[in-house]
């Protein structure tokens, strides 16, 4: 899987994606990363990839004509290696946007390419993002300075789906949320700590059982804490 993000920050993307998990799928052609800096794109002799807003207010806007460029230049690089750039989705992370979700990152993580753009200032011209955006996606209902922390998280989401990412396929399976529900607790050596052991369950061996108890203690605690999973109502 490929991805690209279009950034006036690529150094946030490299350094945010070169370790552990994703270093190593990297290192290993699972997946290629390109962090794209927009501003190397921009026509304008002084390098500038900003401007005022019509009709006023706070704040500086991104151009189109440098994400227009970007996101161009991807595409063919894309077609150049023999696949179709012009059907890569691309994903504007914005807080207006909808927001990610497991279910969201397993369907991206189908996507042979993905380009990302990574906003900053006050926005980006709104005519650039018609022409050239598939997705809306959000974090979370907050407000962070820039897209790059945003996109680094969605990377790190879908590429742990990826086939041959993870050390162990299996571990993806278990995750809070691939059945709609958190995942149970799990302990580790010694048996006991501070007086507090092991439930007895998980060290009889009995794996039908221990499945049965997991089950059991996941939907619990899901009921618990995140109630909203179930279709319930929270304490929110
Ligand atoms: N850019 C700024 N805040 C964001 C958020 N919450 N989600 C995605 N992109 C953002």
């Amino acid at each position: 899987m490929n991805f690209h993000v279009m950034t006036l920050f690529p150094e946030m993307i490299r350094s945010g994606m070169d370790t552990s998990i994703i270093g190593r799928a990297m290192a290993s052609g699972i997946l290629s990363l390109e962090a794209v800096n927009i501003r190397d794109y921009t026509l304008d002799k002084h390098k500038k990839v900003d401007d005022y807003p019509y009709g006023g207010g706070a704040g500086m806007l991104m151009q189109a004509q440098p994400v227009y460029d970007c996101y161009h230049a991807i595409v063919q690089r894309i077609a150049e290696s023999g696949r179709k750039g012009q059907k890569a989705r691309v994903i504007y992370v914005t807080p207006q946007g909808k927001t990610f979700q497991q279910q969201m990152a397993k369907e991206f993580a189908r996507e042979e390419d993905l380009i990302f753009l990574c906003g900053h200032y006050e926005g980006i011209d709104e005519r650039v993002l018609e022409q050239i955006v598939t997705d809306y996606v959000s974090i979370g209902d907050y407000v962070l300075t820039g897209g790059e922390l945003p996109a680094c998280i969605m990377t790190d989401a879908i590429v742990r789906l990826i086939p041959g990412a993870m050390n162990d396929e299996s571990s993806a399976l278990s995750d809070s949320f691939q059945d709609d529900l958190l995942a149970p607790p799990v302990y580790t050596r010694p048996a006991e700590f501070n007086g507090w052991r092991v439930p007895d369950i998980l060290l009889s061996g009995n794996h039908a059982k221990i499945r049965e108890w997991q089950e059991k203690v996941a939907y619990e605690r899901t009921k618990t804490l995140r109630p909203d999973l179930l279709g319930e109502q929270g304490d929110f």
